[in-house]
């Protein structure tokens, strides 16, 4: 009989706690209904197009970071009817839309303000739905991946405007590859500093990371190209020192 009671104890309070995980699972959905109803498996085969954008948001840095679509779509995300949660949202075809190619900028840099500050400063921004459609954030970071496309992507949209035939800095291709080129060597050998090296050490490379990345924006090739260069000399400098000190120290 004691034993009976334990295991009825055991079985209400295993009961109560999936309750509980159960109420908790559905308030977290019901809190994002544009997610809630996107992720849907059935668009999997009735819109693929539509499933794929959900499909690039899940598990990106934005997703991790808790930044959702109505962060970039606008949009209701308490309202479960699509007609509702939509109520606000418009096609990016449409020119007011917060994801219309000219207003891409914008709609980021509402969180990047750093890198929007930097860009506005670029002649392909100054010429945006004037005459140039020229790369804008996604061009490079892909939607809403936050990865830098495959250098083999980036690169073919520059050059459908940078080549020989337009004379507009055809130049600026090769320059790119090869910045594009270090920014990754130098990604790999951050990481590995991040874990063996105190953080003082790597004050002055983060920094320097930081500037290429303004300059990037910029459109300053110039400065981009100088400071990868020292970037990645600084890079090996320190994952030569460390080698050295470790060999000593065995
Ligand atoms: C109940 C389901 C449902 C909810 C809730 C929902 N959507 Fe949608 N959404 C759809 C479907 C289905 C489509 C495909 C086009 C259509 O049927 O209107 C779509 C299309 C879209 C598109 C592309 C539309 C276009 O005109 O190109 C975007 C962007 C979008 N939704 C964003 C959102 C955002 C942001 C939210 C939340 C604020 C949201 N959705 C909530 C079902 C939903
Ligand atoms: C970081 C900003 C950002 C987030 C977060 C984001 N989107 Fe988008 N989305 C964009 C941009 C910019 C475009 C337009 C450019 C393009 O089509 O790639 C777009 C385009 C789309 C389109 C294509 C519309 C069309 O008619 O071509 C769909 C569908 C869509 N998003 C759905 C979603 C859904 C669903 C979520 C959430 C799961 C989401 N997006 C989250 C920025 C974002
Ligand atoms: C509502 C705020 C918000 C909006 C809008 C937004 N982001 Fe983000 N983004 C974040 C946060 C938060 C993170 C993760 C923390 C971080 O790295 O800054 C992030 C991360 C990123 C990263 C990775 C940063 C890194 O250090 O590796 C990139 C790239 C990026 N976002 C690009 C974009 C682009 C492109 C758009 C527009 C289509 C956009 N973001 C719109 C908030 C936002
Ligand atoms: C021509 C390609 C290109 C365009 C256009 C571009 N980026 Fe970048 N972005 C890069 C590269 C290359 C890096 C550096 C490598 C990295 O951090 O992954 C970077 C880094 C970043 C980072 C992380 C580093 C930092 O300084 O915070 C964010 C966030 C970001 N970009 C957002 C944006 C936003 C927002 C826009 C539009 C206003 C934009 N980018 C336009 C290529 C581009
Ligand atoms: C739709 C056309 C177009 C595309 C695509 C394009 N650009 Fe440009 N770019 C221009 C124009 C126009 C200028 C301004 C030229 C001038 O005024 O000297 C420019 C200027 C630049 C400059 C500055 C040159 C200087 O000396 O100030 C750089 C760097 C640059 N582009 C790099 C790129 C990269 C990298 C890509 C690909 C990610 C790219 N561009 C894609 C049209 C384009």
């Amino acid at each position: 009989m004691k034993n009976l009671k334990g295991v009825s104890t055991a079985l209400f309070v295993a009961i109560l706690s999936s309750f509980i995980i159960l109420m908790l699972n559905t308030a977290a959905f019901s809190a994002d209904t544009c997610v809630n109803c996107h992720k849907d498996d059935k668009f999997r085969v009735q819109n693929k197009q539509l499933f794929d954008y959900y499909k690039n948001w899940e598990g990106s840095d934005h997703d991790v970071a808790g930044i959702s679509c109505q962060d970039c779509h606008g949009g209701d995300p308490t309202k479960e009817k699509k007609e509702q949660a939509h109520a606000e949202h418009l096609s990016p075809y449409d020119e007011s839309s917060m994801v219309s190619y000219k207003n891409i900028p914008k709609t980021c840099g509402k969180c990047h303000e750093k890198v929007y500050n930097n860009f506005i400063e670029s002649k392909h921004f100054k010429a945006l739905g004037r005459d140039v459609n020229g790369p804008v954030c996604i061009t490079c970071h892909g939607n809403p991946l936050t990865n830098v496309y495959y250098t083999s992507i980036v690169l073919s949209t520059c050059t459908g405007c940078h080549n020989l035939q337009t004379n507009n800095h055809p130049e600026i291709v090769g320059s790119a590859e090869n910045i594009l080129h270090r920014l990754n060597v130098c990604r790999g050998l951050l990481k590995w500093s991040s874990r063996h090296l105190e953080a003082s050490k790597l004050e002055g490379v983060n920094q320097l990371y930081q500037d290429i990345s303004n300059s990037w924006h910029q459109f300053n090739f110039t400065n981009a190209e100088k400071e990868s260069k020292e970037l990645l000399d600084q890079l090996r400098a320190l994952f030569r020192e460390a080698h050295k000190w470790e060999k000593k120290t065995k």
